[in-house]
């Protein structure tokens, strides 16, 4: 049977292919961008201080996640909104440019594409770097238009279906007013896309415990929910690496009187397994559909090759010939994929 890794590194290949095949012929609404979207993504929500950045970073770190997630297509886009005192407009700031206030969403989107081509180049690949933006908002100010195209943006992103959420939930703090929920019951109300993570059960206060949630009394999810302790302030100032706090994790939830009973379906560890095998199921069922574009994908080159004639030299014959042999390789990779989940089976 194929492995995760093996799995994830075909998406990883495939969403290559797509941004390089997707600009060829310059067409938006071709079988490419159909591909493109049928292949899942992750978004992490949550409030501030949640523990998006500690969560993610104990998951992506083993690189079990396709790397194109994040808000960008071909870079992870990490957004973070302030709100400040005052009225004056709200603008937005990338920190690899400290200083330059933008107010026009256009411009915004626009730096969010240059600054993935600068890392990647004319090549198109996908990296892991995330882009950082800070949204600035006034407290005092009405809700301007740039906060409103990004959230629209965000949003149009994680109303995807295939779109993975994971909803950051501090425990020290009511789950009734947690940003994440509120956003995933918005785009998710039947729960069925959504995980819901408990961070910073550590920090709660003495004689509370957070089973309502973790139980799924407080908010019904069809996954369940996972409770995590993360690496706190004083422990990432200490330098204490993963494998020490992912081992502290493991112990608080085997030691916890209150969590004892669910030691086995709590930590990083457990989320990272349950998220895995969430995206191998996920990118199983879309095989059939992948494969069947592809074909109409195949069939569409070859009818353009009929047209043009055959390649004899690197003119635009020659460029569709590679994008067909790119095909049919994805084809069979596919299909071997497909194979080799059956044969892993009761044959
Ligand atoms: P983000 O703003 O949502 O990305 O949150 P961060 O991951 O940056 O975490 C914010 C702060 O909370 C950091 O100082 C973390 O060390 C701390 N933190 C996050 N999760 C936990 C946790 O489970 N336990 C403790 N004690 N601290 C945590
Ligand atoms: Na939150
Ligand atoms: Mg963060």
């Amino acid at each position: 049977m194929a492995t995760m890794e093996s799995l994830i590194g075909l998406v990883n290949r495939i969403q290559r292919a797509c941004t390089v095949l997707g600009d060829y012929g310059g067409a938006d609404n071709n079988a490419f961008s159909s591909l493109w979207e049928a292949l899942p993504s992750v978004a992490v929500v949550g409030g501030q201080s949640s523990g998006k950045s500690s969560v993610l970073e104990s998951i992506v770190g083993r690189d079990f996640l396709p790397r194109g997630s994040g808000i960008v297509t071909r870079r992870p886009l990490v957004l973070q909104l302030h709100q400040v005192e005052g009225d004056a407009q709200d603008y937005a700031e990338f920190l690899h440019m400290p200083g330059r206030k933008l107010t026009d969403f256009a411009l915004v989107r626009k730096e969010i594409q240059d600054e993935t081509d600068r890392l990647t180049g004319k090549t198109k690949q996908i990296s892991p770097v995330p882009i950082h933006l800070s949204i600035y908002s006034p407290k005092e100010g009405q809700q301007e238009s740039i906060v409103q195209d990004i959230e629209n943006m965000v949003r149009s992103y994680i109303e995807k279906p295939n779109c993975i959420i994971l909803a950051i939930s501090p425990a020290n703090q009511d789950i009734a007013t947690s940003d994440a929920i509120k956003i995933a019951r918005e785009v998710d109300p039947s729960g069925e896309r959504t995980f819901g993570v408990l961070t910073k059960l550590d920090l709660m206060d003495k004689g509370t415990n957070a089973l309502d949630v973790l139980e799924g009394r407080s908010y019904r999810l069809q996954h369940p929910w996972v409770g995590i302790v993360n690496r706190s302030q004083a422990d990432i100032n200490r330098n204490v690496d993963m494998i020490f706090s992912r081992r502290k994790e493991r112990e608080y939830f085997a030691t916890s009187p209150e969590y004892g009973h669910l030691a086995h379906k709590m930590g990083s560890e457990y989320l990272a397994k349950l998220l895995s095998q969430y995206l191998e199921s996920v990118i199983r069922a879309q095989i059939p559909s992948i494969i069947s574009l592809i074909n109409k994908t195949i069939e569409e080159l070859e009818a353009e090759m009929d047209r043009i004639g055959r390649p004899i030299s690197m003119d635009a014959g020659a460029q569709l010939y590679t994008i067909l042999d790119l095909c049919r390789a994805f084809e069979r990779i596919f299909k071997e994929h497909l194979d080799g989940g059956r044969a892993g089976g009761d044959r």
